[in-house]
């Protein structure tokens, strides 16, 4: 077992959420605006999330694996599971549990441009901006985070830690 260290509590990811949801309330108003959630990563982000923003909108899913090691982005992204909504004329925001490298939501917006939205944006709850190898626009963050790997609310090691209901980081990762 690893030893995990508390980074970010529930309580705060729940503050953070509530704000998030307030503002893309306000930046969507009129619209009827597609969350598209990137599994698995951001299934409780997006659960949360949801529930904070106060006008018409819809979900959907879509499913990548990077290749590569468990605690390093290759930057090669499979999609495994596409999404059910034509998003073309449609305002989408992608909802991530975190960007890192950059480079999955590189390819998955790359992806989605060529079905012409009418808008595309990014909701990740973290940040590990530090650790950036591509420059892609990032609109909205949770928390910015320091170069960790981290686990729990959504985010896993070796598929573990899902169900935590706070963000930790694990302490003596071993990279492989
Ligand atoms: P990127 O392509 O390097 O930006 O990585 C994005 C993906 O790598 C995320 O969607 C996560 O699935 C995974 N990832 C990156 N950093 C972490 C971490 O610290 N913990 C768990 N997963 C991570
Ligand atoms: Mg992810």
């Amino acid at each position: 077992m690893e030893k995990i260290q508390l980074l970010i509590p529930g309580s705060k990811i729940k503050a953070r959420v509530r704000e998030l949801g307030r503002e893309i309330s306000l930046d969507y108003q009129g619209l009827n605006p597609i969350l598209v959630s990137i599994l698995k990563g951001s299934f409780l982000f997006l659960a949360d999330l949801t529930r904070a923003i106060h006008l018409p909108h819809q979900i959907d899913f879509i499913s990548v694996s990077s290749y590569g090691s468990s605690t390093h982005s290759s930057g090669v992204v499979r999609l495994l599971q596409d999404l059910g909504t034509n998003i073309e004329g449609r305002d989408v925001l992608v909802v991530e549990d975190i960007v890192d490298t950059g480079l999955t939501w590189r390819y998955i917006r790359n992806n989605l441009l060529t079905r012409n939205p009418s808008s595309l944006r990014i909701v990740t709850l973290l940040d590990k901006r530090e650790r950036r190898v591509v420059d892609v626009p990032v609109d909205y963050v949770g928390f910015v985070i320091p170069d960790r790997f981290v686990v729990g609310y959504g985010l896993d090691y070796q598929e573990r830690y899902r169900n935590l209901p706070y963000i930790g980081a694990l302490e003596d990762k071993r990279e492989i």
